[in-house]
């Protein structure tokens, strides 16, 4: 297993110590996370873990009650927000499409941090928006409002405003919602190309483990708010960590295209097995 708790200036990323929530309500408590440079990770969990709330915490969406999250090095909350955007960037989970804003309109805003007060777009910045729109295929929508493609398109097309904004670091919250399997694959195959031709730090939501397994280097299991497991997939796929997080009983096998495991869940833990929680 890795060690997920030490970062240091290698990291470009690194959440020390960090807890946090919603009004009096904790979500995370006291977690840190050093995320590893040039690497595809998969942050999973089960729904309500806290996986969402983390990666908004990793981007500065959210700000952390205690401990801190360092870029580059640095206390996030430090940095200018242009900074930040130039070398991070997020796609949120469900994220609300601006009405009536072309994609081709929203594409450009996500160059307004390259290109600075003038918001004078360069070469540099219609390369980055063909080589986003080209990467996803989404082109021929670029006249198109978001409010007017279908929901697999419409992710793509948030996919390709993240891209677009040309980060060294991206954390995509569930990029493969809405996706048929083809599209699906794509955008996998999208996340490990751009890791291993430009080294991009990747951070990944996915509640599909055999997916998480397959394209990560580095699987980072939440429960509770909580990192619970952290390591690379063949450690951390394991039928006694399936029943304790997920509350499945499962078999796992290797995947005869990758040899990467594949959890093949056959029951639920009986709720005798499980504890009663009540939420606060
Ligand atoms: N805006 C909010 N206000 C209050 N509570 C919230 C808010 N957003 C999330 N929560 C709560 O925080 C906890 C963690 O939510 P989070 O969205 O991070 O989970 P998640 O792991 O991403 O879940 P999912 O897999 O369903 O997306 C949940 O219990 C949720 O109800
Ligand atoms: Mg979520």
């Amino acid at each position: 297993m890795t060690n997920t708790q030490n970062g240091s200036s290698d990291h470009l990323l690194f959440a020390k110590d960090i807890s946090m929530g919603y009004a009096e309500r904790t979500v995370i408590d006291t977690l840190s996370l050093a995320v590893e440079t040039s690497k595809v990770t998969a942050l999973v969990g089960p729904n309500g873990s806290g996986k969402s709330t983390l990666l908004k915490a990793l981007a500065r969406l959210l700000s952390v009650n205690t401990g801190v999250v360092y870029l580059d090095g640095k206390a996030i909350t430090k940095l200018p927000s242009a900074v930040v955007a130039r070398r991070l960037a997020i796609l949120p989970q469900g994220p609300n499409a601006p009405r009536g804003l072309t994609m081709a309109e929203l594409v450009e805003q996500r160059r307004f941090p390259h290109v600075g007060a003038l918001r004078m777009l360069r070469h540099q910045d219609h390369d980055a928006i063909k080589r986003a729109l080209t990467l996803t295929n989404m082109t021929k929508f670029a006249h198109r409002s978001l409010d007017t493609l279908s929901g697999g398109e419409r992710q793509l097309a948030w996919i390709a405003l993240t891209l677009a904004q040309d980060t060294s670091i991206l954390l995509l919250d569930e990029p493969t919602t809405f996706l048929d399997i083809g599209h699906l694959l794509e955008v996998l195959d999208l996340v490990q190309q751009l890791n291993q031709e430009r080294g991009m730090t990747i951070i990944l939501v996915l509640h599909d483990l055999n997916q998480a397994a397959r394209y990560a280097h580095r699987m980072v299991v939440l429960n509770h708010g909580q990192i619970v497991a952290d390591g690379v997939p063949h450690d951390v796929l394991t039928p006694p960590l399936l029943a304790e997080v997920f509350k499945v009983q499962a078999n796992i096998v290797p995947d005869p295209a990758s040899n990467t495991p594949i959890c093949l869940p056959y029951a639920v833990v009986s709720h005798e097995e499980q504890p009663d929680t009540v939420e606060s």
